[in-house]
């Protein structure tokens, strides 16, 4: 275990919570109390680990809510920040959930896939640190397969010595081309482990898996499992013989336990759209019988903290961070059962987004439209240029719209976007080499008329 604590001290040097709202500001305009306070959260995840064992088994995460209208970037953070943390980071849709007993996924499964991830990540280090061990047994195998049979060195054959002497100079000529890649394309055999039984992919499916059982290995240790020959290339038969190399240098017994551990004591999971299923919203979904309020119930205990088995064992999910978030438009945080707003002690509003936001939003992120939509005519040998009164003027128009038809947030942009780039997008063939100008004048002409008739834009914008 303390390779795990190795990895969080890496991640304590990193990430202070200040590098995390930069990271996030890079992508998400605005909404500084939400960046603030997840990034708190996040570093909090980290300094846990840190602390004593008596005051840390006290210290339990505080659970967030954001809060803010549709489009405003709530999920946007969460995606960002799955990227940027360390910690095992599982984001799910509340909505995908049914009430414990009825067909679909139940609440437990969130807890799964967080020990999926935190047993592939604890994984991937130890795939690090015995990496060059494997490769080194990987050449040696396919050294083994390349020498013909006989040539074994069999120390008590006739004539043994110089027959292994001999032997092993032709391994040492061969690891040398082997090394040169000179023998990617030879063939060689390899053993290799026959899929026994196909359906076990089925089973292996939410259905069963939900008891917290492996249907696939279980399956898959109860059938008798076929080696079998396969000619392969070297260079296909690489990946083959890692993995089974890696299979034997890795203890999966310690890979599980500290898999469990780490999604224990560092996992985090974003639950979307919990607005949807507190009551005052649209309709039930899920059908006659399943209530959200059941929902709501099965995410009490979670939150509380419970043991959840899984493949890989029982876990609990006392200390695990949740990070709820939805728009509350149809619902308000009160409408949740009491007993789960108790358990989101913390609230955090983001903002709605104004004029200027919209216009940093179009150009400053990473990911921001119009550097999408610059490299998309670039492909084509246009060059685009957007001017500063063109950008205010969707920005404007964008906002105009969400005023008068439905607030919907940043995403107006990519419609607003979408159209105004239309005849650029669908002509950029003819207009190769060129450079095409957007401004506040272009604008106007596209969209105006659009803006101007309420029944158009609510089809079209
Ligand atoms: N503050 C922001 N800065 C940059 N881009 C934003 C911002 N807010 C929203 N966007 C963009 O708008 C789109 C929708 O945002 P997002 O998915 O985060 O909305 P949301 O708050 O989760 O809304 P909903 O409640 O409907 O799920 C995303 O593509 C995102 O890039
Ligand atoms: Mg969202």
């Amino acid at each position: 275990m303390s390779q795990l604590v190795e990895v969080s001290q890496s991640q304590l040097d990193g990430l202070t919570p200040r590098q995390i709202v930069s990271e996030l500001d890079k992508y998400i305009v605005g909404q500084a109390a939400a960046k603030k306070s997840v990034a708190i959260a996040l570093r909090n995840r980290m300094r846990r680990q840190f602390v004593d064992d008596e005051i840390r088994a006290e210290i339990k995460p505080k659970n967030i809510l954001m809060i803010g209208a549709t489009g405003v970037g709530k999920t946007e953070i969460s995606r960002r920040l799955a990227r940027l943390t360390t910690c095992p980071f599982v984001k799910v849709e509340a909505t995908k959930f049914t009430e414990v007993g009825y067909v679909g996924r139940d609440v437990e499964s969130m807890v799964r896939d967080l020990v999926d991830i935190s047993i592939d990540m604890v994984r991937e280090e130890e795939i690090l640190r015995v990496e060059e061990e494997a490769e080194r047994l990987v050449t040696e195998e396919i050294l083994d397969a390349l020498l013909p049979a006989g040539h074994s060195s069999s120390e008590d054959e006739e004539g043994g010595s110089s027959l292994s002497e001999k032997t092993s100079t032709t391994r040492e000529k061969l690891r040398e081309k082997l090394e040169a890649g000179e023998l990617e394309e030879r063939y060689i055999e390899v053993l290799v482990e026959e899929a026994v039984n196909p359906q076990v992919e089925v089973f292996s499916q939410d259905g069963i898996d939900q008891m917290g059982i492996d249907m696939g290995s279980v399956l898959s240790e109860l059938l008798p499992s076929s080696k079998k020959k396969r000619k392969m290339r070297i260079r296909e038969a690489r990946a083959i013989l890692f993995e089974q190399v890696l299979d034997l240098l890795i203890n999966m017994d310690d890979v599980r336990q500290a898999g469990l551990q780490l999604a224990e004591e560092m996992g985090i999971i974003f639950l979307d759209e919990l607005d949807k299923v507190a009551a005052g919203g649209r309709e039930e979904t899920g059908g006659p019988g399943v209530s959200r309020q059941g929902v709501q119930r099965d995410l009490l205990p979670l939150l509380e903290g419970t043991a959840v088995r899984t493949r890989y064992g029982t876990v609990s999910t006392e200390n695990v961070l949740f990070i709820a978030a939805g728009a509350f438009n149809m619902s308000k945080p009160s409408d949740l059962i009491p007993e789960l707003q108790g358990r989101l002690p913390i609230r955090v509003e983001l903002d709605n987004l104004t004029a200027a936001d919209f216009r940093r939003i179009l150009c400053e992120p990473k990911d921001a439209l119009v550097t999408q939509y610059r490299a998309l005519m670039e492909t084509e040998a246009v060059s685009l240029t957007v001017s500063e009164d063109a950008i205010e003027a969707i920005a404007n128009i964008a906002y105009e719209l969400n005023q008068t038809t439905e607030n919907i947030g940043a995403r107006r942009l990519t419609t607003v976007m979408e159209r105004l780039m239309e005849d650029i997008s669908y002509d950029a063939d003819q207009l190769r080499g060129q450079t095409v100008v957007i401004d506040k004048a272009y604008v106007e002409e596209h969209l105006q008329n659009i803006v101007e008739d309420p029944d158009l834009s609510r089809y079209i914008l």
